[in-house]
């Protein structure tokens, strides 16, 4: 059975005796309605260290004023059945008060990577990630955190977050869960209608049809994002933004990057769908 933890002080203790017996800890945090995506990232830690936290926390400060706050899923008793059946030890599942009892008044920012691609298209939602984690960090203070190649430029920003800040945890990525389609999983694919979801795994297809490519040669990276944007429109997509980038900064790829990632951000319907695909050029 997951223990449903929601103060900040209870988990604290739970963990410290965990900690005084020299058991590591591995931590998930999420924003809930837990799909098989989210289970991978419980059975990698599960695997990894002697004790498995997860977080559910729909946090406010990484939702634009126009965004999905008050529609975003929440459904806490199938998210412990789940988590339960995965054998997760606890789940910390705080109220917005506990977590900013006086509002918000220190940030964590990145800024080098918090505004650029999705951060363009969602002022301060970055911030809104960094602070939130940075403050989940120093309640379960994990040895290992796990963390979705989905939301690759999440994770970069954790990553380059953890380096600046000194903190003394290692992250993990975790690859992308997919439907057998190839849609990747998101909380957000329920938004979907029945006739978009039948269009919703050409992100995929379109993503692996440029690799493939860039893999056989293509070095006209503007030509693929042009023909990428083309394909979804095509499709009734509307394109936030389709990049090629060097994987580790995210910076424009330049030729003689060999570690590249080609990401992409399209609206279907209600639904803002990212996906991602890495590649190592021959
Ligand atoms: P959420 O969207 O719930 O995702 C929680 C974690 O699950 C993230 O690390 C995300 O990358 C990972 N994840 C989501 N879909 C996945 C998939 N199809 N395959 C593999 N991993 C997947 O991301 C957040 O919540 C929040 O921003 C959070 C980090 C919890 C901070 O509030």
């Amino acid at each position: 059975m997951t223990e449903i933890v929601t103060s900040i002080q209870a988990l604290r203790e739970r963990l410290n005796s965990h900690r005084s017996r020299t058991q590591s800890i591995g931590f998930v945090p999420t924003m809930g309605s837990l799909h098989a995506g989210h289970m991978d990232l419980i059975r990698a830690s599960k695997a990894a260290c002697d004790i498995t936290v997860a977080s559910i926390f729909v946090n406010p400060m990484q939702f634009g004023p126009n965004e999905d706050f008050d529609a975003y899923p929440r459904t806490l008793d199938d998210d412990n059945a789940k988590l339960s059946a995965e054998g997760a030890d606890y789940l910390f599942a705080p109220t917005v008060r506990e977590m900013y009892p006086n509002g918000v008044n220190t940030q964590v920012d990145v800024p080098s990577l918090a505004n650029i691609l999705c951060g363009a298209a969602r002022p301060g939602h970055f911030a809104g990630v960094a602070t939130v984690v940075s403050k989940l960090f120093n309640i379960v203070q994990p040895d290992h955190a796990f963390f979705g190649r989905k939301d690759f430029q999440q994770l970069a920003v954790i990553r380059q977050m953890v380096q600046d800040l000194l903190m003394p945890l290692n992250i993990v990525g975790v690859p992308t869960g997919r439907a057998d389609d190839g849609l990747a999983l998101s909380s957000r694919n329920a938004y979907l209608t029945e006739s978009e979801r039948a269009v919703a795994p050409a992100l995929f297809r379109c993503l692996t049809g440029a690799r493939q490519r860039i893999l056989d040669g293509a070095t006209d990276f503007a030509a693929i994002q042009r023909d990428v944007t083309d394909a979804l429109t095509g499709n009734g997509f509307r394109v936030d933004y389709v990049e090629v980038r060097c994987a580790h900064a995210l910076s424009s790829a330049g030729l003689a990057d060999r570690d590249l990632v080609i990401l992409v951000a399209a609206y279907l319907g209600k639904a803002r769908l990212i996906d991602n695909i890495e590649l190592e050029k021959p």
